[in-house]
């Protein structure tokens, strides 16, 4: 089977064929962790109730035991099997799943005794959402249970956005990944609290502010200075290259013999030859093509052995928000 076998420490990612999905759940059902395509980011998934099996996402990853897992749904019917929805907020909860399930909204809700401690990380609360990616779909509508899965990147780390990435981070200490191309929305999911009719957004993502505002009184306690999600720690998604925020490329010039690679916003001139290297978020200046590309464009830039990463600020509003909160946490610990 070559490269795409699902015994121990395949040599590369799996695609669709020779029976790989079948293979997952069968990993999946033996307490096995596999990395599965998700419509944000690739995730490492193991059975969510059986502590074991999640005990070994924490070790692959080097995740310290402190940070909560997302649990998958296979169907809304779990729900209320995994969490108690507060009367307050059931009608917001109700309106929030309709419009934005299977989809790249994460709900933080009162946990469940069924869901295991290890997966929430002693936390009275459990974080839940169901992947629209079909592959996953497919995977855990056969698995029949929830999947803990957080990215499928070395703890604090960027996320990966090819089965590649995956397997440049964690080949050798998972059985199988499951290569379906590279992930839609690039970023992780939007993660939120529901209270009545206010909404905490606890971490940007694909769904915006701007869209949730129609649901509830916006709060936005992602980047603050209080850590509310632990994945919230200032220097998560960090390269291994110092990075630096800037406005404008326009403006900036490397020091002498400094190499200097560019993450572009606006449009950059080919011939400029002061930076090493230029990577592009979107040609049209999309940010739905932005963010699907950033995590790939950031780690390209990081195996270059750039002395600095320069990353021009995207606007503010809708997904760039969220653009923007990657890039600064990127940038943190760069005193560049
Ligand atoms: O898009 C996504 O959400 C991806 C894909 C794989 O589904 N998953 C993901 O998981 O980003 P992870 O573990 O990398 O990030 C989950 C975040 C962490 O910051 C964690 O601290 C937070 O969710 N979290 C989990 N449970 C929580 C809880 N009960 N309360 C607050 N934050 C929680
Ligand atoms: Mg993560």
């Amino acid at each position: 089977m070559g490269r795409c076998s699902w015994h121990r420490h395949p040599a590369g990612p799996c695609g669709l064929e020779a029976g790989a999905t079948t293979a997952a759940v069968e990993l999946l059902r033996e307490g096995e962790v596999v990395a599965l395509p998700t419509e944000t980011v690739y995730g490492l998934a193991a059975d969510a109730l059986n502590p074991l099996a999640v005990a070994k996402i924490f070790e692959a990853k080097e995740r310290p035991r402190f940070d909560p897992l997302i649990v998958h749904l296979p169907d809304e019917q779990w729900l209320e099997r995994v969490a108690t929805v507060d009367e307050r907020s059931r009608a917001q909860i109700k309106k929030l799943i309709a419009q934005f399930w299977p989809g790249p909204l994460t709900l933080v809700l009162a946990r469940q005794p069924i869901v295991p401690e290890i997966v929430t990380a002693g936390l009275e609360t459990v974080a839940v959402r169901m992947s629209s990616d079909s592959v996953f779909a497919e995977i855990i509508s056969a698995f029949g249970k929830p999947v803990a899965a957080p990215s499928a990147n070395r703890f604090g780390r960027i996320s990966p956005t090819t089965a590649q990435h995956v397997f440049d981070e964690l080949s050798g200490r998972i059985p199988l990944i499951i290569d379906a191309g590279p992930t839609a929305h690039g970023i992780e999911s939007t993660i939120i609290a529901v209270l009545a009719n206010r909404i905490d957004i606890l971490r940007r993502g694909p769904i915006t502010a701007e869209q949730l505002s129609e649901f509830g009184t916006i709060h936005i306690a992602a980047g603050g200075g209080k850590i509310s999600a632990p994945g919230q720690l200032a220097t998560h998604y960090a390269p291994k290259t110092p990075l630096r925020l800037i406005d404008n490329a326009k403006t900036f010039k490397p020091k002498e013999k400094q190499r200097v690679g560019l993450l572009a916003w606006n449009t950059f001139a080919p011939e400029e030859r002061r930076f090493a290297a230029v990577r592009t978020l979107s040609e049209h200046q999309d940010l739905l093509e932005a963010a699907a590309n950033l995590f790939r464009s950031l780690r390209e830039l990081d195996d270059l052995d750039l002395d600095l990463i320069v990353a021009e600020r995207v606007p503010a509003q809708r997904l760039g928000a969220a653009i923007l909160d990657r890039l600064e946490r990127a940038s943190h610990g760069s005193d560049n």
